[in-house]
This record gives C-alpha cells, sequence and structure tokens, in this order.
C-alpha cells in the first residue's frame, strides 16, 4: 500500500482548446481524491459508464466520492470488450439515461479503458444534443491517448470507429494506481501508443522509452508516470494546434491504417487495439523505408523496441487467396483515405510525420514481407 511518504508527485496536463480547455490529472489515488473533482459540475445526477471488468475494481470507490458532490449517482454496466463497441451496447446508455429520466445537466463518467470511454464520450455527445462527461480512463492506452482530445466513436462491422464525434470532456482523471490491475497483455497494448508518440513528435521520448521499456513492462510505477505525462504532453501540443483533425492531428494514427485493417480484418477483439497498432507502426516504417524515407535501421530499431514491449510484429494473412487485395479494400475504409485513395502516416524523417499517399504496389510488398514475418 502507498503512504504519502512514497507517493510519486502528481501531474497536470492541459489541453488548450479556447472554451473547450480542460486538464489531464496524473498520479497515483486520484480516483478516490476529493480535489481530483474540484470546479466540476455538482448536484444534480452523475451516471457513470463502465463494464463488467471494471465495475466490480473501482465502481464503489467512484460513486463513493461522486455521492459527496451529487444528489443521484446512477451507473450502468456494459458487456466487456471492443466486439460490443456498437451501436446495440450504445442503446443501453441511452437506455439507462432515458430510463432514469435523465435531464441535460446529467455528468456522465466513463470509467475504463478506451472501449468505454469511446462509447460515454458518444452518447455524452448526442444524449439530448449533448451532456458533460468526465474521462475516468483506467488502461494505459486510454491514459496516454484514448482518454484525451476528444475523439469519440463506436465500430461499424466495415470499419473501425466510423460512427462518432468530436467531443471533449470536462477533464481526464488518471489515477495510475488503477494500471496494477491491468493484465499483462493490457499494459503491453497500451505501451503501443506510447512509443507512438518517440518516431511522431520526439525522438529523445523515444530513447527515453528504450531506456525504460523492462520498466515500463514491469510497472515501475515512476517509469509509467513519466509515460503517461510525456504522452498526454505530445498529444496535448497536436490536439491543441488540430483538435479536428484536419491535418496535423493525423499523424497520431502513425501504424493505425495498417491496425484498424488488423483489428476489422480479424474481426474486432481477436487483436487488442495496441497489438495491432504495434504491427501496424512496424509496416508503417517499412513503408517509410520503401518510400526512401527512413533507412533500415530505423525499422530495425522500432521492430526491436514494439518486440521488447511485448506486442507482435508478425503481421496476420487476413485472406488465403489475395492477402494484399484483402488488406487495401479494409485500408480504403480508412477516415483518411480520399476518394478511394488510402493515405499513410509515414515518418520522415524520424521525429517528424507526414501523411501520404503510397502505390498499391509497394503497400503490397510491405504487406507481404511483414505476414511473413
Ligand atoms: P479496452 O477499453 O477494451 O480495455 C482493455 C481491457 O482491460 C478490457 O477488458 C477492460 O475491461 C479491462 N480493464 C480496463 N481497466 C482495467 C483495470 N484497471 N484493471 C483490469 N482490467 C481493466 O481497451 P483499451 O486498450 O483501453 O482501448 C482500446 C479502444 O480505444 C479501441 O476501441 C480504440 O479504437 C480506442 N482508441 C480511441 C482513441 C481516441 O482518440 N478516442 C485513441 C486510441 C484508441
Ligand atoms: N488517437 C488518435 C487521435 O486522437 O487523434
Amino acid at each position: 500500500m502507498d503512504t504519502p511518504d512514497t507517493r510519486l508527485s502528481r501531474a497536470q496536463v492541459r489541453i488548450d482548446l479556447a472554451e473547450r480547455s480542460y486538464d489531464i490529472l496524473i498520479g497515483d489515488g486520484l480516483l478516490t481524491d476529493p480535489a481530483s473533482y474540484h470546479g466540476l459540475p455538482e448536484g444534480g445526477t452523475a451516471m457513470v459508464v463502465t463494464n463488467t471488468t471494471v465495475a466490480p475494481l473501482y465502481l464503489e470507490a467512484l460513486a463513493g466520492v461522486l455521492r459527496t458532490r451529487h444528489a443521484r449517482v446512477l451507473h450502468v454496466v456494459l458487456p466487456d470488450g471492443e466486439s460490443h463497441k456498437d451501436w446495440r451496447t450504445l442503446q443501453l446508455i441511452f437506455d439507462a439515461l432515458l430510463g432514469s429520466a435523465c435531464d441535460r445537466k446529467t455528468v456522465l463518467y466513463a470509467l475504463g479503458g478506451g472501449v468505454i470511454g469511446d462509447m460515454t464520450g458518444f452518447a455524452a455527445a448526442s444524449y439530448m444534443r449533448g451532456v458533460p462527461f468526465v474521462q475516468v480512463p483506467t488502461t494505459l492506452l486510454a491514459q496516454v491517448d484514448s482518454s484525451v482530445g476528444g475523439k469519440t466513436a463506436i465500430n461499424h462491422p466495415l470499419g473501425k470507429n466510423m460512427i462518432g464525434a468530436f467531443y471533449q470532456p470536462l477533464r481526464v482523471i488518471c489515477d495510475l494506481d488503477t494500471l496494477r490491475t491491468l493484465p499483462d497483455r493490457e499494459l503491453s497494448a497500451g505501451l503501443a501508443e506510447v512509443i507512438k508518440y518517440g518516431p511522431i513528435a520526439d525522438m529523445a521520448f523515444l530513447d527515453w522509452i528504450e531506456a525504460h521499456v523492462d520498466a515500463l513492462v514491469a510497472r515501475d510505477p515512476a517509469a509509467l508516470a513519466r509515460a503517461v505525462q510525456r504522452s498526454c504532453e505530445i498529444k496535448a501540443l497536436v490536439v491543441g494546434q488540430d483538435e479536428r483533425e484536419s491535418g496535423l492531428r493525423a499523424i497520431l494514427n502513425f501504424g493505425h491504417t495498417f491496425g484498424h485493417a488488423i483489428e476489422a480484418g480479424m474481426g474486432y477483439g481477436a487483436w487488442l487495439h495496441g497489438e495491432a497498432v504495434g504491427c501496424g507502426m512496424v509496416m508503417a516504417a517499412r513503408l517509410s523505408q520503401a518510400l526512401g524515407r527512413v533507412d533500415a535501421a530505423f525499422v530495425t530499431r522500432l521492430q526491436a523496441l514494439v518486440q521488447r514491449a511485448g506486442l507482435p510484429t508478425r503481421a496476420p494473412v487476413l485472406d488465403a487467396d489475395d492477402n494484399a487485395q484483402r488488406w487495401l479494400s479494409l485500408m480504403r475504409v480508412d477516415k483518411k483515405a480520399e476518394a478511394g485513395e488510402i493515405r499513410f502516416v509515414l515518418i520522415d524523417p524520424p521525429g517528424t510525420a507526414v501523411m501520404r499517399p503510397a502505390p498499391d504496389d509497394t503497400v503490397a510488398r510491405v504487406i507481404a514481407e511483414s505476414c511473413a514475418g
């Protein structure tokens, strides 16, 4: 157990978006600390949205502190998993809100990983045309990426995160203590999104991750705190300049074009999102190399780091008969595609990313190489 003496210091990162600005709080013990909630709406109703895995772990802790602030604290417990990030599950949130006559001042609290955060955010964006919401991310992936920046969505069988809205939370509360109960595989999945920030924005951070990846895998608290804070700082800089992804923000999708094809092609949930992104980053680095933008040493370096983080780097075969065509057709559904032309986030040079189309035959070569190992 932590004592006040052994507690890590807490950090705060600001997302600067004029009237939609908010803070990300990062530290131990934040979930149950009343100070984490100062300044948020009080009175009225709070609705905690969580799932069957997270509810037994943290629902009572969050509900307990919310009861000191709200007249009514409700909750809805959704089925767990990426395969439930759909209309049917979203509807359960609306059922709970309408079933309890929740008004437009109701505050939604997203307690869980990225799936809960994305669905709760979308529900908040659309319930009565918009109600306030707070992100309480409990996975590493959600703390370093999905809870920040206001992208909310559900999946469609034909494409990942295809139905959604930009809608910012009032606050993000990253309690690092919650990462203690995270399964190892999920921790590794979160590390994919941490690694992402190096090649696209900060090679000094990539150096640091390489030096600390074993500590991160071993859940060293100081290493995790640093990884969450730096990731959020980089994401805040990008989102602050391009909230609705008219350009720059697309760099945060490094590895995601390939990754989303893996998730949709394998069936949602077969590969974790972070696993698909880890493999997808290596594929995107290979494509960057094939287009003359980075050297082979960079690809080898990134692949080694992704592997050390416990993530797969060998791409799956998505169709035994015509693998490349299957990959390409899945990637054409990507939100970055324009008029059927796939646009990839490429590294050029390391520490900087650009978005460009690539010839199908070059992409097909990268797919073949990546599926071979
Ligand atoms: P997840 O939400 O499915 O959580 C992973 C698993 O961990 C689940 O089984 C969950 O119940 C469990 N869990 C959560 N917290 C736990 C804890 N503290 N202890 C034990 N178990 C815990 O997956 P994820 O990796 O957090 O998020 C992936 C989702 O995020 C994907 O749907 C992806 O598309 C989305 N995403 C969104 C953005 C964005 O900007 N909105 C960015 C990246 C990813
Ligand atoms: N995770 C990508 C983004 O927030 O833009």
